[in-house]
Protein backbone atom coordinates (compact mmCIF):
# COMPACT_ATOMS: atom_id res chain seq x y z
CA UNK A 1 0.00 0.00 0.00
CA UNK A 2 1.05 3.34 -0.85
CA UNK A 3 0.03 7.14 0.30
CA UNK A 4 0.86 9.37 -2.37
CA UNK A 5 2.08 12.90 -2.61
CA UNK A 6 -0.69 14.39 -4.86
CA UNK A 7 0.92 17.74 -4.91
CA UNK A 8 1.97 17.96 -8.66
CA UNK A 9 -0.77 15.66 -9.70
CA UNK A 10 -3.22 17.68 -12.88
CA UNK A 11 -4.97 15.18 -14.02
CA UNK A 12 -7.01 12.62 -12.36
CA UNK A 13 -8.03 9.42 -14.50
CA UNK A 14 -10.82 7.01 -13.77
CA UNK A 15 -10.76 3.98 -16.09
CA UNK A 16 -13.80 1.94 -15.69
CA UNK A 17 -12.99 -1.73 -14.59
CA UNK A 18 -16.88 -2.68 -14.77
CA UNK A 19 -18.18 -5.71 -16.31
CA UNK A 20 -18.70 -4.26 -19.72
CA UNK A 21 -15.31 -1.81 -19.67
CA UNK A 22 -13.40 -5.28 -18.57
CA UNK A 23 -15.01 -7.16 -21.84
CA UNK A 24 -14.17 -4.61 -23.89
CA UNK A 25 -10.54 -4.34 -22.97
CA UNK A 26 -11.06 -2.08 -19.63
CA UNK A 27 -7.81 -4.14 -17.92
CA UNK A 28 -5.57 -3.53 -21.50
CA UNK A 29 -7.13 0.25 -21.51
CA UNK A 30 -5.66 0.38 -17.69
CA UNK A 31 -2.37 -0.95 -18.47
CA UNK A 32 -2.09 0.81 -21.58
CA UNK A 33 -2.30 4.69 -19.83
CA UNK A 34 -0.40 3.75 -17.44
CA UNK A 35 2.28 2.33 -19.58
CA UNK A 36 2.26 5.51 -21.80
CA UNK A 37 2.38 7.51 -18.31
CA UNK A 38 5.39 6.20 -17.28
CA UNK A 39 6.83 6.01 -20.99
CA UNK A 40 6.83 9.75 -20.35
CA UNK A 41 8.19 9.86 -16.84
CA UNK A 42 5.29 11.76 -15.76
CA UNK A 43 3.89 9.21 -13.32
CA UNK A 44 3.39 12.58 -10.62
CA UNK A 45 1.23 14.22 -12.79
CA UNK A 46 -1.36 12.16 -13.65
CA UNK A 47 -3.05 10.01 -11.33
CA UNK A 48 -5.25 7.07 -12.54
CA UNK A 49 -7.23 5.05 -11.11
CA UNK A 50 -9.54 1.77 -11.63
CA UNK A 51 -13.91 2.34 -10.87
CA UNK A 52 -16.51 0.22 -11.02
CA UNK A 53 -19.11 0.73 -13.60
CA UNK A 54 -19.81 4.35 -14.05
CA UNK A 55 -23.64 3.96 -15.89
CA UNK A 56 -22.29 4.63 -19.26
CA UNK A 57 -21.89 0.18 -20.23
CA UNK A 58 -22.93 1.10 -24.32
CA UNK A 59 -20.01 3.80 -24.60
CA UNK A 60 -17.30 0.77 -23.09
CA UNK A 61 -14.25 1.23 -22.42
CA UNK A 62 -15.25 4.50 -20.14
CA UNK A 63 -12.47 6.79 -19.16
CA UNK A 64 -12.76 10.21 -17.45
CA UNK A 65 -10.34 12.76 -17.18
CA UNK A 66 -10.75 15.61 -14.26
CA UNK A 67 -10.75 18.34 -13.34
CA UNK A 68 -12.22 19.17 -16.99
CA UNK A 69 -14.89 16.48 -16.21
CA UNK A 70 -14.11 14.78 -20.09
CA UNK A 71 -15.80 11.26 -20.27
CA UNK A 72 -14.43 9.33 -23.32
CA UNK A 73 -16.17 6.55 -24.84
CA UNK A 74 -15.14 3.19 -26.85
CA UNK A 75 -11.42 3.64 -25.21
CA UNK A 76 -8.61 1.10 -26.79
CA UNK A 77 -5.43 0.57 -25.69
CA UNK A 78 -4.26 2.67 -29.14
CA UNK A 79 -6.43 5.58 -28.43
CA UNK A 80 -5.63 6.09 -24.61
CA UNK A 81 -2.29 5.92 -25.83
CA UNK A 82 -3.42 9.31 -28.25
CA UNK A 83 -5.12 10.42 -25.24
CA UNK A 84 -2.34 10.48 -22.60
CA UNK A 85 0.23 12.38 -25.78
CA UNK A 86 -2.46 14.85 -26.85
CA UNK A 87 -4.85 15.31 -23.82
CA UNK A 88 -2.66 14.76 -21.04
CA UNK A 89 0.53 15.84 -22.13
CA UNK A 90 -0.43 18.76 -25.00
CA UNK A 91 -3.96 19.83 -23.65
CA UNK A 92 -5.68 18.67 -26.54
CA UNK A 93 -8.99 16.56 -25.67
CA UNK A 94 -9.59 13.75 -28.73
CA UNK A 95 -13.16 15.21 -29.46
CA UNK A 96 -14.12 11.91 -31.36
CA UNK A 97 -13.89 10.31 -28.50
CA UNK A 98 -15.82 12.31 -26.18
CA UNK A 99 -19.13 11.47 -24.88
CA UNK A 100 -19.49 14.30 -22.20
CA UNK A 101 -18.22 17.25 -20.30
CA UNK A 102 -18.28 19.73 -18.00
CA UNK A 103 -19.50 23.18 -18.94
CA UNK A 104 -21.12 25.92 -17.24
CA UNK A 105 -21.69 23.57 -14.12
CA UNK A 106 -22.61 20.45 -15.72
CA UNK A 107 -22.12 17.75 -17.83
CA UNK A 108 -23.20 18.18 -21.71
CA UNK A 109 -23.58 15.92 -24.14
CA UNK A 110 -21.09 16.18 -27.16
CA UNK A 111 -23.65 14.08 -29.20
CA UNK A 112 -20.97 11.35 -29.63
CA UNK A 113 -23.51 8.61 -29.36
CA UNK A 114 -26.12 7.04 -27.00
CA UNK A 115 -27.26 10.10 -24.71
CA UNK A 116 -28.77 7.57 -22.47
CA UNK A 117 -31.72 7.72 -19.61
CA UNK A 118 -32.26 9.97 -16.99
CA UNK A 119 -31.67 8.12 -13.21
CA UNK A 120 -34.95 9.53 -12.24
CA UNK A 121 -36.94 8.21 -15.10
CA UNK A 122 -35.51 4.46 -14.86
CA UNK A 123 -36.03 4.89 -11.12
CA UNK A 124 -40.10 5.46 -11.54
CA UNK A 125 -39.56 2.70 -13.67
CA UNK A 126 -38.45 0.09 -11.47
CA UNK A 127 -40.63 1.58 -8.55
CA UNK A 128 -43.75 1.01 -11.35
CA UNK A 129 -42.57 -2.17 -11.46
CA UNK A 130 -43.06 -2.69 -7.80
CA UNK A 131 -39.04 -4.15 -8.34
CA UNK A 132 -37.62 -0.85 -5.31
S1 LIG B 1 -18.95 -1.18 -16.96
FE1 LIG B 1 -18.00 0.67 -17.60
S2 LIG B 1 -19.67 2.04 -17.71
FE2 LIG B 1 -20.59 0.20 -17.06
Amino acid sequence: MSTWDLSETKHHVLICNGGSCLRNQGDEVTLAIRAEIALHGAEDYFHTTRTKCNGRCEDACVVMVYPEGIWYKEMTPETVRTLVREHLLQGNPLYEHMSYYFHNNRFSPTGNGTRGVLRSAAVKKEAKKGSL
